[in-house]
């Protein structure tokens, strides 16, 4: 059924966005029609969410008196960027030198959690943290806090007072840690189920059972994951897996029974659909096979792997096994906010291993790409009628290299590689949740 501009009213209508507008309808990967692109269109919502997305000529002049007008003309608007991974408590530790991931952890990451023991000091950082989101255009995180149960209703309380979308949930780490960041085995599932019925599906929020990796946890709280997962519907389960091989090593000599690191995890329950794991570079075909088949998802963590010198994730791997995959900022041993940077990133690690990395793809991986592997792309990762008005509003000239660079940028293709590669921070000029606007550059 077509709409004739007159069926516009204030029950149809109280937001107005005019921009040019890209987004996904599906993966550039398996279809030419993949993205739609308007140069000049409006956005229509309706408490938060998209009625429509149409060319602004025909409809402008027929928006209802009252209308909440954005006029973001010669600016690009694309759906708010969705990461993968990261870890809020690492926040201020971001950029700490020099070494790979076991001794990163005990030297700089494991220091760094013990703060968050104090409610008042998870709070600023949570804060700062989910202002740093909404600068960077990130509207949706999957993110780790520490054994604390405070640093878990920090980040939620943060992020629920800008309205953003969050997975996030306690670490669980019972032994190979400090001890003032071990939990008692039984404590940390009484206070993970605490944590559920509080968080869980409140608003935009979602609960994540989060076993920071296999060395830090004894067998006994891996099959409390389980129960967790068993005993909640619709939990995430967030952990990480195959970042470098002394962990690797380390994980065979733990659990001489398993096959592979990632059969830990599949030996207990915790793979399948809202399953998120970090890295995912060493591993093996069968693993591979088990990603694909069991619905998980890969976070791919590019800025984190280089740092860290971890290893090369290979994107084409999860294309040939078709398993899930969104990109990761991974803070902190990740080194930017900035999903862009971390596209730029992205694309150098596949060019060493001689993959693609298009555009079209990098930009679907951070929107609907991220929100299918997360199983939200029922209410965010689009402009589709009916979803979450989540949006970031892009300056493509935001700097003067930028501005010379778009001058010989003749396709859409074109321009959003250089935004990938050229932008960062200074190219969010807006964000908005639910339509309204969290953050402005300019103000
Ligand atoms: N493996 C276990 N914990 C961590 C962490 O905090 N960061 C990274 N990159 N890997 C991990
Ligand atoms: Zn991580």
């Amino acid at each position: 059924m077509t709409i004739v501009p007159s069926s516009l009213d204030n029950d149809s209508c109280d937001t107005a966005i005019r921009a040019s507008f890209l987004h996904f309808k599906f993966d550039p990967d398996k279809s030419s029609n993949a993205h739609e692109y308007l140069d000049d269109g409006l956005l229509i919502l309706k408490q938060g969410r998209v009625k429509m997305l149409v060319d602004a000529a025909g409809w402008i002049d027929h928006l209802p008196d009252g209308t909440d007008f954005y006029d973001y003309s010669g600016r690009l608007v694309m759906p708010g960027f969705i990461d993968t991974h990261t870890h809020y408590p690492q926040t201020e530790m971001i950029a700490s030198y020099g070494l790979q991931l076991l001794d990163w952890l005990e030297q700089y990451t494991y220091p760094t959690e013990a703060k968050f023991i104090e409610r008042e000091y998870a709070d600023k950082v949570a804060e700062f943290f989910c202002d740093e989101m909404l600068r960077n255009g990130t509207t949706t995180s999957a993110v780790f806090a520490t054994v604390h149960s405070v640093s878990v209703d920090a980040i939620f309380e943060a992020a629920q007072s800008r309205d953003l979308c969050l997975i996030a949930g306690k670490v669980m780490m019972d032994r190979n840690a400090p001890a003032n960041l071990c939990d008692d085995t039984q404590e940390s599932y009484r206070q993970s189920s605490e944590l559920i019925k509080r968080w869980h599906l409140k608003g935009r929020s979602h609960y994540a059972v989060t076993p920071r990796f296999a060395p830090c946890c004894s067998p006994q709280q891996l099959e409390l994951c389980g129960q967790l997962l068993d005993e909640n519907p619709d939990l995430y389960l967030q952990s990480h897996v195959a970042e470098n091989l002394d962990e690797v090593r380390w994980v065979s000599e733990l659990f001489p029974q398993s096959r592979s690191y990632l059969d830990v995890y599949d030996s207990f329950g915790l793979l399948g659909p809202r399953s998120i794991y970090a890295h995912c570079i060493h591993l093996d075909e069968w693993d591979r096979e088990r990603m694909a088949a069991s619905g998980a998802a890969i976070a791919f963590c590019p800025t984190s792997n280089l740092f860290l010198g971890s290893g090369s994730f290979s994107l084409d791997a999860t294309r040939r096994h078709g398993i899930r995959v969104g990109i990761a900022t991974d803070v902190g041993a990740g080194t930017s906010f900035s999903m862009l940077q971390t596209l730029n990133e992205a694309y150098k690690l596949c060019q060493m291993r001689r993959q693609s990395l298009t555009s079209l793809k990098a930009f679907y991986l951070v929107t609907l790409g991220a929100a299918e592997s997360l199983y939200l792309d029922h209410s965010i990762g689009n402009f589709d009628i009916g979803k979450e008005a989540d949006f970031v509003v892009i300056d493509l000239q935001a700097t003067v290299l930028m501005q010379k660079r778009m001058e010989s940028a003749s396709s859409l293709e074109e321009r959003l590689f250089a935004l990938m590669m050229l932008g960062d921070d200074r190219c969010i000029q807006a964000t908005h949740v639910m339509g309204r606007r969290r953050y402005s550059r300019d103000s």
